[in-house]
């Protein structure tokens, strides 16, 4: 099956005023180069979303991929040259570490497979997820771990199919309006990028009490040093859906991770200003 989801305006931010927040350059907003039109931008610590002008290019900046180098901490703190902070955020490529996946962004195509899926070895109940997720996850347990705070790996990487069995497994279960708040459609799942995991500890499996065992209150204090966020965070449903879900991890990059503790937005929605998504389009 070949899906294509919905078309949907292009957002783009530059990575510069996140590179800003993160690495400490000591570079304020004066010491940029004029921004491009359409771009935003900073301001103090807070990363503002670029909007494309009319006419502009829907092809990332052709430094985007040094991105990717810097999330992956391939590029030293020390030597990320400015030019190598101008580049432009991806939150619309389901390849991007910083896809945003909701209830009105779909992937696109929806049956999307990413490419370099890997097994989580060493983190227990393994798994799969993207490569460079992968070795963040199993840097995270490893941390989490040595501070008696491990946890087991419930799902991470869901095929399309997957997603859509386990949603139509709970809709049978626990009706479809009530799956709908806690369970995405597939091709709505952050599991299908390979970039989210849903870990569990002290038989607190996919439920609200897993936020108070030691591994639940490690990774949301200290996820964001490996590059993950909990994507659903309390009374949070109106924005991005979902009700609050502590074991759903979500690796966007140390970056990105950063700079929404910096701005101190909970969600991705609202840290790149994004449309709040509590609901499928009809
Ligand atoms: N539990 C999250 C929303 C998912 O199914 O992707
Ligand atoms: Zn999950």
């Amino acid at each position: 099956m070949s899906a294509a989801s919905p078309r949907r305006r292009r957002r783009l931010v530059p990575a510069a005023a996140i590179a800003l927040a993160c690495f400490g350059l000591g570079l304020g907003a004066g010491a940029l180069m004029p921004p491009a039109e359409g771009w935003p931008l900073v301001a103090g610590t807070e990363v503002a979303v670029a909007t494309p002008t009319a006419g502009s290019s829907a092809t990332p900046d052709p430094a985007a991929s040094s991105l990717a180098a810097i999330t992956a901490g391939a590029v030293p703190v020390e030597d990320r040259t400015p030019e190598i902070q101008v580049t432009t955020l991806d939150l619309d490529d389901p390849a991007s570490f910083t896809v945003v996946v909701n209830k009105v962004r779909p992937l696109d195509p929806l049956d999307y497979v990413p490419a370099d899926v890997v097994t989580l070895d060493a983190v227990p109940g393994g798994g799969t997820m993207r490569a460079e997720a992968a070795a963040a996850m199993t840097a995270l347990y490893e941390a989490a771990a040595a501070e008696g705070a491990g946890f087991t790996v419930s799902t991470a990487y869901r095929s399309y199919d997957l997603q859509s069995s386990l949603h139509a497994g709970y809709s049978r279960s626990r009706g479809y309006d009530a799956a709908d708040r806690f369970s995405a459609r597939a091709g709505y799942s952050e599991h299908q990028t390979g970039l989210a995991a849903d870990i569990r500890a002290d038989g607190c499996d996919l439920e609200p009490c897993f936020a108070d065992t030691a591994a639940g209150r490690y990774v949301a204090e200290h996820g964001w040093e490996h590059g993950f966020i909990v994507r659903y965070p309390a009374d949070k449903e109106e924005v991005t859906g979902y009700i609050y879900e502590p074991w759903h991890l979500r690796y966007v990059g140390r970056p990105l991770a950063k700079a929404m503790r910096d701005s101190g937005a909970a969600t991705m929605e609202e840290h790149f200003g994004l449309a709040f998504a509590p609901d499928y389009e009809p």
